[in-house]
């Protein structure tokens, strides 16, 4: 068989989630991996805006250093805790050759994550997105990420989100499951809708919790490598530099548009209605709010 077919596949099953079969084999490693007390982890819903967290989180790291942050890809600068591929070192093996403090990346709700996080009072940054916008993004990686089965059309692949048949399970029961925990003092919660209307904000609460200072010109130096323009023609942050193996860039760039709302150009009237109609159902009783327009 080719590469592709190798490649592609379809899911498998972790616990209560659909995953992809490679990383449901390398679980054994995840579940047993051993946190560090000075680990942080970047946890998030896929196409929440992971990868913008990171970088701006490893130029705080790094004190606004931009030659630092461009000494490697952002998925070796921060390893994706549960990653396993043939060919490659998984995200547990990464991070154990990484020299502390470890940011760390991971998709798993709440429920799944490894026990050692808690027992080493790790902080984790929760970063949630609109689902719509996530609905759209994921849609669009699908295609591009070749380890996912085909989506089909919007209108299937709208289906199988609700239902929660899509890597990583529900979107519903992962924000909502990290938005229980959100009083425990070591985790914060942050919205891509926030970060996109109000970064100062958002980049102050993120040092408060981190309890660093950092020098008001660097932030907007941070600011700036970090911006959706910059990190769309950065190598190091666009995920051009994977191989088109495992990502074809031609069908569909990493970085899209990075913008809020851009759902309502691809929703059609009926689709919207009925995802809607599903969401009120499905968040009915929760205080956790997304903020849609932008
Ligand atoms: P779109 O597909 O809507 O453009 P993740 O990193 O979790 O996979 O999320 C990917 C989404 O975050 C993509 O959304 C991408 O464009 C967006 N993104 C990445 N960097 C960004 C930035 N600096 N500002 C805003 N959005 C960004």
């Amino acid at each position: 068989p080719g590469t592709d077919e190798v490649l592609t596949q379809e899911l498998g099953r972790l616990h209560d989630i659909p995953l992809y079969k490679s990383f449901v084999a390398g679980w054994p490693q995840v579940e047993a991996f051993q946190a560090r007390h000075d680990d942080l982890l970047i946890a998030t819903y896929p196409k929440s805006g992971t990868t913008w967290l990171s970088e701006i989180l490893d130029a705080i790291y790094h004190d606004g250093d931009l030659e630092k942050c461009r000494r490697d890809a952002i998925y070796n600068r921060v390893p994706f805790l549960e990653m396993k591929a043939p060919g490659m070192l998984s995200g547990v093996e990464q991070l154990e050759k990484t020299p502390s403090p470890r940011l760390v990346k991971t998709h798993l709700p709440v429920h799944l994550l490894p026990a050692s996080f808690q027992e080493k009072d790790c902080k984790v940054i929760y970063m949630a997105r609109n689902a719509k916008d996530v609905v759209v993004s994921y849609y669009y990686f699908y295609q591009m990420a070749k380890i996912h089965p085909d989506p089909g059309t919007l209108s299937e692949f709208l289906q199988a989100f609700m239902d929660g048949k899509v890597a990583y399970g529900s979107w519903y029961k992962h924000v909502k499951g990290w938005w229980e925990k959100r009083h425990e003092k070591r985790l914060l919660y942050l919205f891509y809708e926030d970060m996109k209307k109000d970064p100062w904000r958002e980049v102050q609460k993120i040092l408060q919790f981190l309890g660093k200072e950092v020098a008001e010109e660097t932030v907007a130096r941070i600011f700036h490598h970090t911006s959706f323009q910059e990190m769309k023609k950065n190598p190091t942050a666009n995920y051009e530099t994977m191989p088109t193996t495992p990502m074809d860039h031609s069908l569909s760039p990493f970085m899209q548009k990075g913008i809020s709302s851009d759902w309502a150009n691809h929703f059609t009237v009926a689709q919207n209605e009925r995802f809607d109609q599903h969401y009120q159902q499905h968040m009915a009783g929760s205080d956790l709010c997304f903020q849609l327009e932008a």
